[in-house]
């Protein structure tokens, strides 16, 4: 028996209803802020991450997916959504629109990760980029997006922690200091952070090992560090969180896993038990642009895991509206009657009402089992006497009554359904 690769998942029917649910808050929380919806492939060049969200990293180090396709070109699947939105930026000259561009996707990401509760080989995200505009209050933008996507959803028990991690002039000197830090405890570092040390120092910040921890709590601070531009600019993303009323947190730890980061990088982090924290993380991104050969253009945007999202509604006990249901099943019993239901079937679809086609031919007793699973609130039932006579029987599947009806009334008797007293 063949099953879903490890760390992906099917999406059964009765998890769809969280699908749309969180498609459509974001589809419409993005028309309120003017952002555009964009695709992308799911496999780019390899270049494209390897370049931008840059070796040092686990995400290009170890979780990638890389192939070569027939003609011997390395590409991988898509492994985030920034480079490849920065690619299309490029590509089809959006540069040359007023900016800021704003932009949304909603798409499978991939990363070999050790699958856990959280954390999977596939997942979904949904992302926004503002480009082209280094004014700080796209950075408070976009964190007002993110925040009202999960509020929106009805999720509350959230943190956001912000930080600035300098730009191009002034991270290095604190890169510096970071070093000069650790290397007096490379004996009690873990052998990841031995590797980051030489590698992506800011990553050691990040380490979840509680020795290595304990050395990060005394590592000089970066907003020590911060230029002046740098610091004008996090000063300025502050006081447009707070005119907004958008509570954060200070976190001069975080970091980020990706290295196309500049200034401005922030989490939202989920309070509630169980799977990973981090239901949003984004930041700016003020040279990656230029890294893919395009004019210095500054940028930020921040995504999402639908996965995480669905596992925090699940713990919060939040139920998605339903997807639509069949309004009716429709039952027959000989094979006059079923041309009859065939003919009703298409119609009822004809006339917007959603209704579902008994097959086969099973007992009425089955056909009714059948009705009840698919949680349709009627059965129309045709039988040998309701073809000779033009009607259907129909039967309120919750009280069990039932009532004959001319064929030609059916429609307008179910779309009244509400008022039916059957
Ligand atoms: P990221 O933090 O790597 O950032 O991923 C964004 C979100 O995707 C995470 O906060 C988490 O909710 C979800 N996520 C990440 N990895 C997994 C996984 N293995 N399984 C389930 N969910 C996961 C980025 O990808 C950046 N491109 C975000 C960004 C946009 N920065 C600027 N613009």
């Amino acid at each position: 028996m063949y099953k879903a690769p490890r760390g992906t998942s099917d999406i059964l029917p009765p998890e769809q209803a969280y699908w749309k649910y969180i498609e459509e808050k974001a589809a419409l929380l993005c028309q309120l802020y003017g952002y555009q919806p964009l695709n992308t492939p799911i496999f780019e060049d390899f270049q494209l991450f390897a370049r931008t969200v840059s070796g040092g990293t686990d995400i290009v180090d170890k979780e990638m997916y890389v192939f070569e396709d027939r003609s011997g070109q390395k590409l991988a699947l898509r492994a985030e959504g920034t480079a490849p939105v920065c690619r299309a930026y490029l590509q089809h000259g959006l540069f040359n629109l007023p900016q800021p561009v704003r932009l949304y996707y909603i798409g499978p990401t991939f990363r070999y990760e050790r699958p856990q509760a959280g954390r999977y080989r596939q997942h979904h995200q949904f992302g926004c980029e503002a480009l082209g505009d280094s004014d700080p209050v796209l950075d408070a933008e976009v964190i007002d997006i993110a925040r009202r996507f999960l509020l929106s959803l009805g999720l509350s028990e959230f943190s956001i922690q912000l930080n600035s991690i300098g730009c191009r002039l002034c991270q290095p000197s604190y890169i510096e200091a970071l070093k000069r830090h650790y290397t007096g405890y490379v004996a009690s570092l873990c052998p990841d952070c031995k590797t980051r040390l030489i590698r992506n120092p800011l990553r050691l910040l990040d380490c979840k090992k509680a020795s290595c921890q304990k050395i990060a709590e005394t590592a000089p601070k970066i907003s020590d560090y911060l230029c002046d531009d740098c610091q004008a600019h996090f000063h300025d993303v502050q006081q447009y969180l707070e005119a907004l009323d958008i509570p954060f947190q200070l976190n001069y730890r975080l970091v980020r896993g990706l290295d196309y980061y500049t200034r401005t990088v922030f989490e939202i982090q989920s309070r509630t038990e169980g799977g990973q924290t981090a239901v949003v993380g984004g930041g700016r991104y003020d040279g990656l642009i230029e890294q893919l050969g395009g004019k210095p253009t500054p940028a930020v945007g921040f995504a999402s895991g639908i996965e995480r999202i669905i596992l925090n509604l699940k713990e919060g006990k939040i139920s998605p509206p339903g997807l639509v249901k069949p309004i009716a099943f429709i039952a027959y019993l000989g094979q006059e009657a079923k041309t009859q239901a065939v003919k009703l079937a298409s119609q009822l679809r004809s006339a917007q009402l959603p209704v579902t086609l008994a097959t086969g031919d099973r007992s009425l007793k089955s056909q009714l089992r059948q009705a009840n699973s698919l949680g349709s609130n009627y059965t129309i039932i045709i039988g040998e006497r309701e073809v000779k006579t033009q009607a259907v029987i129909l039967r309120n599947m919750i009280t069990n009554k039932q009532e004959t009806f001319p064929v030609t009334e059916v429609a307008g008797a179910l779309r009244q359904s509400q008022h039916l007293t059957l």
